[in-house]
């Protein structure tokens, strides 16, 4: 480690403590910021360490929707995140004012709508729950039977769900730009130079590529998978960051990233963006804040703390 990037910690360090802040971290993160955050887990852990802090700064390293998150079930407490900017392919791909028309386009069919939480305040401000990865089959077998279900914006996750639940569901046709990276070529290359090795998958990769895995599941439920599986190769098919991770959490496995036809592994260009630079600076000037319309805030609570509520 260099001087700077201990200088860096150091200080880090100190204007947590001075600002009362807790710092809470996705998976997908640099190892830098995963070693150095108080939390490191999938949106559902993050979401739930969010609603049950006492600090008065929550500085949240993880892509916007995440940090937005934080601030609906806090709207009293300063929310920062590093980078501004670190968005979400699959937040893009469902603008809040294109699903207000669908629905209302759509009136008759009186759908219940699940929003995928990686989308905007907006979004989940018009839906009747949120589920992530890690709860999606339970939240939708608690959907009500007598209307049909709407699933916004991931259309991979939803064909998932769907198979696992037998819940027939519209899909709104969104992607992850970097699981959809994987492919059938890519991930039998790696098998075929790994035959003995187990293969984790997250939901949001194609059905082509889930059908390869022998586990489909979120960021969180990898760690346990991997610390008990009988074997010790095992082929990682998510973005990058997961493997700092789970190579700290089961240190004798070979973990293997999952590779893409063009690179050895797939990165997500917004997690990427926070650095412990960024860390440091945000929580010096306590910028850049996550903040929202109150009455947008308390339309997207409601959707969220039910999915806290049927996640316990
Ligand atoms: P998890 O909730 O499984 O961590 O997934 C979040 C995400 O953005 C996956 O791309
Ligand atoms: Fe969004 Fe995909 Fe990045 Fe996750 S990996 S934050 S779904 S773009």
């Amino acid at each position: 480690m260099t001087s700077t990037s201990l200088d860096l910690r150091d200080e880090i360090q100190r204007l947590k403590k001075e600002r009362n802040a807790v710092i809470l971290a996705h998976n997908y993160q640099t190892g830098d910021i995963q070693d150095l955050a108080d939390y490191v887990g999938d949106s559902l852990g993050l979401a739930y360490r969010a609603q049950e802090t006492d600090a008065d700064v929550i500085a949240f390293c993880g892509v916007h929707f995440m940090a937005e998150t934080a601030k609906i079930v806090n709207p009293n407490k300063t929310v920062v995140l590093p980078d501004k900017d670190a968005g979400c392919s699959l937040e893009e791909s469902c603008p809040a004012d294109e699903l207000e028309k669908f629905i209302n386009d759509h009136a008759d069919k009186n759908y219940y709508v699940i929003a995928y939480i990686n989308c905007s305040a907006g979004v989940k401000a018009l839906c009747d729950v949120i589920c992530t990865s890690g709860n999606a089959i339970k939240i939708v077998n608690q959907a009500p039977t007598d209307r049909p279900i709407l699933f916004v914006p991931d259309a991979n996750l939803g064909a998932w769900v769907m198979e696992q639940t037998g819940r027939k569901m519209d899909l709104w046709q969104g992607a992850c730009y970097v699981h959809v990276e994987f492919t059938r070529d890519s991930i039998n290359k790696i098998k075929a130079e790994y035959p003995d090795a187990l293969v984790v998958a997250h939901p949001e990769c194609t059905t082509a590529v889930r059908l390869l895995a022998d586990e489909v599941c979120s960021t969180e439920k990898m760690v346990d998978y991997c610390k008990d599986a009988p074997v010790k190769n095992i082929i990682v098919v998510t973005e990058s960051g997961m493997l700092h991770r789970l190579q700290k959490e089961a240190p004798d496995k070979n973990l293997i990233a999952g590779p893409t036809d063009r690179c050895a592994c797939s990165d997500c260009r917004f997690m990427k963006m926070n650095t412990l630079q960024k860390l440091r600076d945000c929580l010096d000037h306590l910028a850049p804040q996550v903040e929202m319309p109150e009455d947008v805030r308390k339309r997207a609570e409601a959707p969220l703390l039910k999915m806290l509520e049927q996640s316990k």
